[in-house]
């Protein structure tokens, strides 16, 4: 059992990490020998899970809600005291609500683009800057398929991805040949808790067909850490919508929201 942090050591922040993608993938980043401090807000699973990685590498666990803006600046202030120095952050925490955008609350909307944009960014401001300075880091958000066209039911949930994806593209623009990688992961459906999320019981079967295995999504983003690219869609024949886009804009979006619509 390894119990001391080294500083040679690489130290992975992985958000939403107690469940699905984030857990996952928190397996496999650990058994890289990367130090891990692992951010969710059910912070027994988080501990359960720090307890297994720790047979590989150290492992620490902050809980904080990153869906509200107090909380996330509070959590990232800990992480900065406790670990300034991060070498991989993965922005993977995130839920949705299945619902026609009137159905949506204000608090619905800013709670969204809360955890999916702004929490990246106050993650980004404060370890991007020492990843620059040592001239080694990776940077992945786990956006989604629902950020290339908007479907039934994901208004802002799908415009809060699609910020996500451009704010990757302009690092990648603004800061680039620094020895920095930014990339954006386009799951489509993955079988997690993700669909015990609000509205998602009306998910029509067809739809929830498709699911993947989350172990697939978990081992694609762990092989970007090797082969860094700017995006990585799971699985990769979703990236035919682009095609079908530079096409019709139009048929793409028929296509979409024929096969999202839930009710
Ligand atoms: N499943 C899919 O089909 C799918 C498709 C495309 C993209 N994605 C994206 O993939 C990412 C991971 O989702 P998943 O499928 O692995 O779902 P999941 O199993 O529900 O995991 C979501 C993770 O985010 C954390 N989280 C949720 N709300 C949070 C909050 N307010 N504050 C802090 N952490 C929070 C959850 O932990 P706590 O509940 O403990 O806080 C959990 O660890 C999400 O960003 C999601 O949008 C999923």
């Amino acid at each position: 059992m390894h119990d001391a942090t080294n500083n040679t050591r690489k130290k992975a922040l992985i958000t939403g990490a107690s469940s699905g993608i984030g857990y996952e993938l928190a397996k496999l980043v650990a058994q890289r020998g990367y130090e891990t401090v692992l951010l969710a807000r059910r912070k027994d699973k988080l501990e359960t899970l720090a307890a297994e990685l720790s047979e590989h590498a150290p492992s620490f666990v902050v809980a904080g809600d990153l869906a509200a803006e107090a909380t996330t600046t509070e959590v990232v202030a800990q992480i900065e005291q406790t670990h300034p120095q991060i070498d991989l952050l993965v922005n993977n925490a995130g839920f949705g609500k299945l619902a026609p955008f009137l159905e949506h609350t204000d608090a619905d909307h800013r709670g969204l683009m809360q955890i999916h944009y702004f929490a990246p960014v106050t993650l980004i401001n404060a370890f991007l800057p020492g990843m620059l300075e040592r001239q080694r880091g990776h940077i992945i958000n786990v956006a989604s398929i629902a950020a290339k066209m908007g479907p039934w039911g994901h208004s802002t949930y799908a415009a809060a991805k699609a910020a996500m994806v451009s704010l990757t593209q302009s690092l990648a623009a603004e800061y680039p040949d620094q020895g920095v990688h930014f990339n954006y992961v386009n799951p489509g459906i993955v079988v997690t808790e993700f669909f015990d999320g609000e509205g998602y019981d009306a998910m029509s079967q067809s739809v929830r067909k498709h699911g993947i295995d989350v172990h697939k999504v978990a081992r694609a983003i762990n092989k970007l850490i090797d082969k860094p690219k700017l995006e990585l869609c799971v699985p990769r024949h979703y990236r035919m919508l682009d095609w079908i886009k530079a096409i019709s804009p139009s048929w793409a979006q028929r296509i979409v929201a024929k096969n999202s619509r839930a009710r």
